[in-house]
C-alpha cells in the first residue's frame, strides 16, 4: 500500500529537535515578560475579508499565497499567512485598548503561505513575534526594534545586521505613487501581468516583486519614499534612530526597504543574517499606525515585529549540542507480578518528588532493560522481580557508581525525597 507522506514545505519535527524548540520557546516567553509583553493566541484561521483588508489585495501574500477554502457553511476562510492582522483583530474586537492605554503583546505560532519551498523557506512555518498598541511615540518603535536584535543577539547570532527605513504617514504616499507610476509606465512591457497590475493599482509593491528584472528597473529608476515623507515623519525616524544609537546597536538606513505588506506608516526595520543563503531574513516589522482604524477599530498608534523560528534554529544549527538529557529513574520490572505495583510506584515517585520516572513496556529481559537504563542515562534504575514483591521491596540502584541497595517499599519515596 502507498505511504502517505506530509504535505510539500511542511516538515515534522521529530523527537531529536523538539528539545531545541522547547528551549527557544521558553526564552522567548522569559525574554518577553522581561519586557512586559503579554501572549496572545489567535485562531488557525480568520474570515479572508481580512487579510485581504490588512495585508492589501496587491501583495504577494494576498495574491497567491494563501490557503483559503470555502467552507461548508459559505464562509471564505483563510489558514492565517501572518499574525498582526489577527492580532489586531482581536485587539479591537476585545476592545483591550479601553482597559489599557497601551498593550503590548507577543505570540509564537504556525503561520501558512503558499509559496515555493526552499532552504528557509516552508509552507507551514512559525513566528514569535511583538505587536504594540497604543503608543505613537519613537521610544516605541526603537523598543521593538532593540527587543528583536538583542533577543538574536542573546542567542549567540554575531552574523546578524539590522536595515531601517521610514516609509511615512499614509497622507504622502498618493503624490509619491503618482511619481512611481509616471516613471515606470515607460518600463511596462518589461513587467509581468501581476506587476503590470502593481503598478496600476500600489506600485508601492513593485519594491519587493520575486521578479529580478522588474525589481532591477525599481530600484534604478524609481526615486525612494524617504524624499516624500513630512518633516513630522522624519523627525520621528531621526528620533527612533538616536535612540538606536544611543543603545550602541549598528544599523543601515535602507531607504528602498517598503516591506511586503501594505499596512505599514513610517518606521520599517528587517534583520538579516549572512549564514542565511538566499532567504536571509530572520525578523522584519514595522509601525502600522492606520490598521486598527482601517479594520474598524478606533485609530489606534501601533507596532511590531515578526521573527522565523525555522531560520532563527537554521543559524543556530551549528552551535546546538545534541546531548541526551538524563532521566532520574528507569523503573526495571522483570515478573508480571511486578507490573501493576512498579507502575504505582513509579506515579508516585513522580508526584511527591517530582522526578521523572521511565517504566518499561516491552517485557524485556533484565539485561536489556538495564542497557536501556543505561542509553537513557537514568542517575538511577528501580528493579523490581519476583524476589522483591515476595518480601515487598525493590532493588536501587545508583546508576554512576553502581552501588545497590535492597529497600521496603514504603521507604522508596523517603529515599528519594531526601535526594
Ligand atoms: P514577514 O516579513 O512576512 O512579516 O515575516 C516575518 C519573518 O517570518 C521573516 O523575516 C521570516 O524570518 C519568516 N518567514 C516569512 N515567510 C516564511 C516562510 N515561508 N518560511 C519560513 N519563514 C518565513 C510579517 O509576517 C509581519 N506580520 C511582521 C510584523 C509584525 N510587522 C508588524 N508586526
Amino acid at each position: 500500500m502507498n505511504k502517505i507522506r506530509n504535505i510539500k514545505g511542511t516538515k515534522d519535527l521529530l523527537p531529536d529537535t523538539t528539545f531545541i524548540w522547547q528551549e527557544l520557546e521558553e526564552k522567548i516567553h522569559h525574554f518577553n515578560q522581561q519586557f512586559g509583553y503579554k501572549e496572545i493566541r489567535t485562531p488557525a484561521f480568520e474570515e479572508s475579508d481580512l487579510f485581504k483588508r490588512s495585508v492589501g489585495s496587491e501583495t504577494d501574500i494576498v495574491n497567491k499565497e494563501m490557503y483559503s477554502w470555502i467552507d461548508q457553511g459559505g464562509n471564505n476562510l483563510t489558514l492565517k499567512p501572518e499574525l498582526t492582522a489577527p492580532v489586531t483583530r482581536a485587539y479591537i474586537q476585545h476592545e483591550l485598548g479601553k482597559s489599557n492605554p497601551i498593550n503590548k503583546l507577543y505570540y509564537i505560532d504556525a503561520l501558512f503561505r503558499r509559496e515555493r519551498p526552499q532552504k528557509g523557506r516552508q509552507r507551514q512555518f512559525h513566528q514569535f513575534g511583538v505587536e504594540v498598541f497604543g503608543s505613537k511615540f519613537p521610544e516605541q518603535d526603537a523598543e521593538i526594534i532593540i527587543m528583536a536584535f538583542t533577543f538574536l543577539q542573546s542567542l549567540g547570532l554575531d552574523d546578524i545586521s539590522l536595515e531601517i527605513n521610514t516609509i511615512g504617514s499614509k497622507s504622502i504616499r498618493g503624490a509619491y505613487i503618482t511619481i512611481l507610476q509616471d516613471l515606470l509606465n515607460k518600463y511596462r512591457q518589461d513587467f509581468s501581468a501581476i506587476d503590470k497590475q502593481r503598478l496600476d493599482k500600489n506600485p508601492l509593491r513593485l519594491f519587493d516583486s520575486k521578479d529580478l528584472k522588474c525589481r532591477e528597473i525599481v530600484n534604478e529608476t524609481a526615486p525612494t519614499i524617504y524624499d516624500y515623507i513630512s518633516k513630522e515623519d522624519r523627525l520621528h525616524f531621526d528620533n527612533v534612530c538616536s535612540i538606536l544609537n544611543d543603545s550602541g546597536i549598528q544599523y543601515t538606513h535602507n531607504q528602498k526597504l517598503v516591506r511586503g505588506l501594505d499596512y505599514y506608516t513610517r518606521t520599517t526595520f528587517e534583520i538579516k543574517s549572512s549564514s542565511l543563503g538566499s532567504q536571509d531574513a530572520l525578523c522584519g516589522g514595522g509601525r502600522y499606525d492606520e490598521l486598527v482604524e482601517q479594520l474598524g477599530g478606533t485609530s489606534t498608534p501601533a507596532v511590531g515585529f515578526a521573527a522565523g523560528i525555522e531560520r532563527i534554529i537554521m543559524t543556530l544549527e551549528n552551535q546546538i549540542q545534541r546531548s541526551h538529557k538524563s532521566i532520574d529513574i528507569f523503573m526495571i520490572l522483570i515478573s508480571s507480578d511486578a507490573l501493576s505495583p512498579g507502575m504505582n510506584l513509579a506515579n508516585n515517585i513522580r508526584n511527591k518528588c517530582n522526578l521523572s520516572v521511565i517504566t518499561e513496556t516491552l517485557r524485556r529481559s533484565m539485561r536489556s532493560q538495564m542497557r536501556e537504563a543505561n542509553r537513557l542515562n537514568a542517575n538511577y534504575s528501580i528493579i523490581i522481580g519476583e524476589d522483591e514483591i515476595k518480601s515487598n521491596t525493590a532493588i536501587i540502584k545508583n546508576m554512576q557508581n553502581g552501588e545497590q541497595i535492597n529497600m521496603d517499599m514504603d521507604k522508596i519515596i523517603n529515599y528519594f525525597i531526601k535526594g
